[in-house]
């Protein structure tokens, strides 16, 4: 059986995509993205439109959030996917996919999508990438839910992200 790769190039290595579901975008996600535009000609955030069944911020919030707290670095920009990832990459151009590496919990998925997505596309390179240590422990999931149980996120998320997420726990400090 012939199995069937999806068309090639062209693909630019020096365009990434830094993939995921930003529910919210974290200070986490903003180091990954910094370290990626320094090595990058240009990263594209991509947002997935159908994150988690039911995600606490909608995707034009999750896009609006990214954007504001990207507005200064002038070689990311944000845009939203659905679909496989490696057909957006393909679509947007880019030869690499940048995912952030926090801790060895994180590797057996991220090994699994790698390859997965090389089976599909082995235009595509898959780059992993660490955060600064402050920032290993932290995740989207943990931050909304320290967050909605009246916990404070000050210095994890940027300050616009805390803002909204104070506004959906009913605006209590
Ligand atoms: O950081 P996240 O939210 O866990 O991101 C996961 C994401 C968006 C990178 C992954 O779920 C994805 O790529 N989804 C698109 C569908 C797809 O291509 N699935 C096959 C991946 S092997």
């Amino acid at each position: 059986m012939v199995t069937r790769k999806r068309p090639s190039g062209p693909y630019d290595a020096r365009v990434a995509v830094y993939p995921g579901s930003f529910d919210p975008l974290t200070n986490g996600h903003l180091d990954i993205i910094q370290r990626s535009a320094r090595m990058f000609d240009r990263v594209i955030v991509a947002v997935l439109v159908n994150a988690s069944k039911e995600p606490l911020f909608s995707l034009d919030e999750r896009v609006a959030m990214a954007r504001d707290a990207l507005r200064g670095e002038k070689r990311a920009t944000v845009d939203t996917f659905d679909g496989l990832l490696v057909d957006y990459v393909g679509r947007a151009g880019a030869g690499v996919v940048v995912r952030g590496l926090r801790a060895v919990s994180d590797f057996e998925y991220e090994y699994q999508m790698a390859l997965m997505n090389r089976r599909l596309n082995d235009q595509v390179e898959t780059v992993f990438m660490m955060p600064a240590e402050q920032y290993v422990y932290i995740s989207s999931r943990l931050v909304k839910e320290v967050c909605m149980l009246g916990g404070s996120v000050n210095g994890l998320v940027p300050d616009a992200v805390e803002q909204r997420l104070i506004r959906k726990r009913g605006g209590r400090r």
